[in-house]
């Protein structure tokens, strides 16, 4: 592979999630993106992913008809030259780790808000994960043809509550439920909106390029006009400048308002975020800086799905290919095992449709057959030694004691709760003096809980009993005055041990936390695991 085809196949490239509140309008914007990029039969596979979140059966019996990971997709299209990847976080109530991982194989992030709803809860959680990463942020401002909060309390609600300043790439005129377009600020054009039939695809340009022209003036009427006038002006006064270097590094983030179940304000949506968007850049292993166009292949395994289908019962590892180009079958060194590893079964994730692929490039997404080798952050590579080390562990918020129903099964349960463990779906803790029937289980997000009952039964033949505890924060025992069974805690705290044996405290709350703080002199707590 020449060296600038493999820039040319990188410059091209554009990987992102869209981050968003369960019901802001994410099944539909990313349907509206894949038919922009001519992927139409795509469209009701997308649909029907929507029955996914709302009950854990029906997300299940899903798994199973497909045997693929409807909840861990990634979409590649083409579109104007670019070849783009969009990753799918899951749009169930409940987060995983797997949503957080997600986010740290793209290079940028949408964020989609419900424009009547604002910034909601998940969008924050969210939000967190990609300012840790210092992604850039676009955001989409999604059902405009409704009544909506006014833009200017909505860019304040994005300083006020995520703490970024804003630039809106267009404003939206009539947001009392009598939608009638945006006002693009660069073109200074308005786009008008009609409703659902036309899809919104007028343009009225400025002849003066002002947005005082009375071209406009007649075609809104008033008093959309003077407060169209009125808005830009303070805009332009009182707002931010636009500065793609501060876009870049996630300081500001351009805003676009639109309405993506009538196309309003998705096309072009997408062409300026195409051109704002970065393409794949250099990723951390440890202290080595890998740049994409490093000829040297090397990518991460972001997450792990057990393939739901009885009839294969196999492993897909997901990577995310940070440099150098991927070919079918070839070898490479795997950070998690000594021997060497052929990669003879890629496979890329198209909606709900496997595909062999043989050739991939940075920024690609490819799901690897896994005979049970790869863990979350393996790092596969032509260069020996590199270790992925940019997947954080996040803070298990959930917690229940779990045994299998029947005693007989220990044996199956000990696999099955390992082998979970190991794929990163749960953390595993070991409460002081009880044997292997028993463990306490940390989960990020509750539905975790049920998705290790249902696997536990269908892949292991265990069936589980589930005690939810009243926990809600692990901290691990950094430094202590006293042995962990003599710390003087609450009678509700609970000392366990991680899978390598680390104590770590569960508390009910922070105040329990806190306690431990003051009743300890000298005891350090962490939320991160050593
Ligand atoms: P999600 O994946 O983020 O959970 O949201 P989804 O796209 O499923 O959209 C949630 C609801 O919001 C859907 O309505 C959808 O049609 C609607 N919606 C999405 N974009 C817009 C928009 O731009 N304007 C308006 N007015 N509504 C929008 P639903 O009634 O829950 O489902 P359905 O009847 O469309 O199937």
């Amino acid at each position: 592979m020449a060296e600038a085809e493999l820039m040319k196949e990188i410059e091209r490239r554009r990987t992102f999630a869209i981050i968003s509140h369960p019901d802001a309008g994410k099944t539909t914007l990313t349907e509206k993106l894949l038919l922009y990029g001519g992927a139409i039969h795509m469209a009701g596979s997308v649909k029907a992913r929507k029955a996914a979140r709302h009950a854990v059966s029906d997300w299940m019996e899903i798994e199973k008809q497909r045997g693929i990971s409807v909840t861990s997709s990634v979409m590649q299209f083409q579109y104007q030259g670019y070849c783009i990847n969009i990753l799918d976080t899951p749009g169930h109530q409940d987060f995983s780790e797997d949503t957080y991982r997600t986010l740290v194989a793209a290079d940028s992030a949408v964020m989609l808000l419900d424009g009547a709803k604002g910034v909601e809860a998940q969008t924050i959680k969210l939000f967190h994960v990609c300012r840790m990463r210092q992604i850039p942020i676009f955001t989409f401002i999604n059902k405009m043809d409704r009544a909506s909060k006014d833009p200017f309390s909505l860019m304040q609600e994005l300083e006020d509550v995520l703490g970024i300043r804003s630039y809106p790439i267009n404003w939206p005129i009539g947001t009392d439920g009598d939608f009638k377009g945006v006002y693009n600020r660069q073109l200074r054009q308005i786009e008008l909106f009609y409703g659902d039939q036309s899809h919104g695809q007028a343009i009225v340009s400025s002849t003066r390029g002002t947005v005082d022209d009375p071209v406009f003036k007649e075609l809104l009427g008033e008093p959309y006009y003077s407060r169209l006038v009125e808005e830009i002006e303070l805009l332009d006064m009182a707002g931010d400048e636009f500065d793609l270097g501060k876009v870049l590094k996630g300081e500001l983030t351009p805003v676009f308002f639109g309405s993506a179940m009538t196309n309003f304000g998705v096309g072009p949506f997408l062409e300026d975020f195409l051109k704002m968007a970065p393409p794949p850049g250099p990723r951390a292993f440890g202290e080595q800086i890998i740049s994409p166009e490093d000829p040297n292949f090397t990518g991460f395994v972001f997450k792990i799905q057990a393939n739901m289908n009885p009839n294969h019962r196999d492993r897909i590892a997901f990577m995310r290919i940070c440099s150098g180009v991927f070919r079918r079958g070839m070898q490479v060194h795997h950070s998690g095992s000594e021997k060497p590893v052929r990669l003879a079964q890629p496979q890329q994730l198209m909606a709900q449709e496997r595909e062999s692929i043989e050739v991939a490039y940075p920024g690609d997404i490819i799901g690897l057959f896994d005979p049970g080798i790869f863990r979350i952050s393996d790092t596969l590579s032509t260069t020996p030694g590199l270790t992925f080390t940019g997947i954080p562990s996040f803070p298990a918020e959930h917690f229940a004691r779990v045994s299998a129903k029947d005693t007989m099964k220990r044996k199956q349960f000990l696999k099955g709760i390992t082998q979970l463990a190991q794929e990163g779906a749960i953390q595993v803790y070991k409460q002081p003096d009880i044997g292997v029937e028993e463990f306490v289980v940390g989960a990020v997000g509750v539905l975790q809980f049920e998705v290790l009952e249902y696997r536990l039964k269908n892949e292991y033949s265990v069936d589980l009993k589930i005690q939810r505890l009243p926990h809600r924060h692990a901290r691990w025992i950094v430094s202590s005055p006293a042995e962990p069974d003599q710390l003087n805690l609450t009678s509700s705290t609970m000392l366990v041990h991680d899978g390598r044996g680390n104590p770590v405290l569960l508390f009910e709350n922070e105040w329990s936390v806190n306690w431990a703080r003051d009743k300890n002199k000298g005891l350090e707590l962490s939320d991160i695991s050593p």
